[in-house]
């Protein structure tokens, strides 16, 4: 019996329930999208541009958005995903800062550089010393402290979005149709549904044990990423992701020789709406991993609208990473790995100097 289907070894595998902490997510996306909207939020006047700062499954949460809203957004938004903000930034720019734990010392060390620039600078976390940046609390959004920082996704996520749309950086929002599409998709890759029809469980089966690679381009390239992450983190394997058109221009030559196809699993996210000039490039590379005898599987996020797509593929790979990791009997939440080095870095790092400047 596989284990997802005995709820003593699921609950035995999963002690931190991961699992159950993607069962709320439209919901929290959605909640956390309107608290982020309500605002009143500063922001500079000219605003010329936006840095958004956070590492990990924090950090995830600035590339999709980036992504999202770059087809509407009248101002640069530049990522940083280290302990530097760039030299550009001044009075003029928004930074964003998001941490879950609110205590990671890239970004506190970006929140700090920003305050003494005199960026305006908006935090997202759920607590710690990034909460504190401020002296005052109005330009900080909290989220709900009791979860994983890369489980707590929707609700970073949503709350991002949620001051880029208060702050008419961004139209997109999620339509009530799309909406419900993605709530569909969603109660399809529970616990409860069955292999046999469960989308998540059988590309998790498919991929277990190979090597996976992630494929996606726009509005999905930061999904692919965060597959990556969520196998690496959650499944505790080693997996990779790259994006489409670059990739066709250098990743596509290793699969066109490749000998070892038996070793790979790859997965191709696509959205029913991608442009013939992306569709062309995928269906090229599907027919290669085909010839070439390489395991391959399509994901098509069908949601109407790209802020749902987006949702919608973010909900499969989260459920394939745990069921992954359940068909591997090792626990999705600790990654005690990490931790050994924040605790390394929280006595010889950056952290010792910056707890004196936000105690
Ligand atoms: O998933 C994780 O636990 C990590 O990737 C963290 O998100 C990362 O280390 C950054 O920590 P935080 O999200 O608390 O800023």
């Amino acid at each position: 019996m596989p284990a997802w289907d005995d709820p003593k070894t699921v609950a035995a595998n999963d002690p931190g329930r991961m699992l159950a902490a993607l069962d709320g997510y439209v919901d929290d996306f959605l909640t956390s999208w309107k608290a982020g909207s309500r605002g009143p939020l500063k922001i500079p006047s000219p605003l010329r541009n936006v840095v958004i700062s956070g590492l990990g499954g924090s950090g995830i949460v600035g590339s999709l958005a980036a992504e999202l809203v770059r087809d509407s957004c009248a101002v640069p938004i530049v990522i940083v995903k280290d302990y530097d903000l760039p030299a550009f930034a001044g009075k003029d720019t928004l930074v964003i800062c998001v941490s879950y734990s609110g205590n990671t010392e890239e970004t506190l060390d970006v929140a700090l550089q920003a305050k003494g620039k005199g960026c305006t600078l908006i935090t997202i976390s759920s607590g710690g010393r990034l909460q504190r940046v401020h002296g005052a609390h109005e330009q900080h959004i909290s989220v709900p402290a009791d979860r994983q920082p890369r489980a707590a996704l929707p609700l970073m996520l949503g709350s991002l979005l949620g001051v880029l749309s208060g702050l008419k950086l961004t139209k997109h929002r999620l339509e009530p149709a799309s909406e419900r599409h993605v709530r569909s998709f969603h109660e399809g890759v529970k616990l409860s549904t069955s292999e046999q029809t469960n989308r998540a469980k059988r590309t998790a089966r498919a991929l277990v044990e190979k090597y996976p690679s992630w494929y996606a381009a726009r509005p999905l390239v930061g999904v692919a990423l965060r597959a990556r992450h969520q196998i690496n983190e959650n499944s505790k394997m080693l997996a990779r992701n790259d994006e489409v058109p670059e990739c066709n221009h250098n990743d596509l030559v290793p699969w066109g020789e490749t000998r070892d196809g038996a070793r790979h699993w790859v997965g191709i996210l696509r959205t029913a709406s991608d442009p013939p000039q992306i569709a062309r490039r995928l269906d090229f590379f599907i027919d290669l991993l085909e010839r070439q005898r390489v395991t391959h599987e399509e994901f098509v996020a069908d949601a109407p609208g790209v802020v749902g797509q987006v949702l919608q593929a973010l909900v499969y790979v989260d459920y394939v990473s745990v069921y992954a990791a359940l068909l591997r009997g090792v626990d999705p939440t600790p990654v005690p790995i990490i931790g050994q080095l924040k605790d390394l870095l929280a006595k010889h790092g950056r952290a010792p100097q910056l707890a004196k400047q936000i105690p």
